[in-house]
């Protein structure tokens, strides 16, 4: 069992994939390490590349005011990605990639050991629930896994480009909240 330095560490020296040959920062993730809730995106975009740290760019302004309006703040929960190196261009990792990285999510997920799993977007909902999930028809519904519950729900940076989805995102997030009250 590795802590959760010793996992970043070593996250922090990876070469397993292609993409850390294009990285300028690993984005291991952050936050509460004994959060009841984890989120988790797909991986790092420009500004987050550059600072090395999750949801920093205008999808996490929006992650974070999400965040909030369930009465929590970022440093109560944890944030986290598929793949910790940002793709080129911002295309969605592939299949490669994200499996060469899994493990260190799998790690993070076994250390913090969460209550509530948020998949932010299609490739989070696919890697950690089933790799067939169609995101906009199967959103909003708790999917229970071992010790943990799923809540799929659309990626903040999709919500961006269609404010009309961001009803149906806040309604998974008040699930999330509900949930929570019952664990
Ligand atoms: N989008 C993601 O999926 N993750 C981030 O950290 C930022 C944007």
């Amino acid at each position: 069992m590795y802590t959760m330095d010793e996992l970043k560490k070593y996250c922090l020296k990876c070469h397993k994939c292609r993409l850390a040959s294009t990285r300028t920062n690993v984005v291991f993730g952050e936050g509460n390490e004994h959060a009841d809730i984890m989120f988790v995106g797909e991986g790092p975009g420009y500004y987050e590349d550059i600072q090395g740290r999750p949801f920093v760019g205008r999808a996490g302004q929006l992650l974070d005011k999400m965040i909030k309006a369930i009465h929590l703040k970022r440093s109560d929960v944890y944030i986290a990605n598929v793949v910790k190196c940002r793709p080129p261009e911002n295309r969605n990792p592939l299949d490669d990639e994200c499996q060469a990285c899994l493990d260190f999510l799998r790690w993070q997920v076994k250390l913090i050991n969460p209550k509530i799993i948020v998949c932010l977007g299609a490739v989070s909902s696919k890697k950690l629930i089933d790799e067939n999930f169609k995101i906009s028809l199967q959103r909003g519904q708790f999917v229970r896994k071992g010790n943990f519950y799923f809540m799929p729900t659309y990626h903040p940076s999709y919500l961006l480009r269609n404010q009309a989805s961001k009803k149906e995102a806040w309604e998974d997030f008040k699930k999330v909240s509900e949930m929570l009250t019952t664990l």
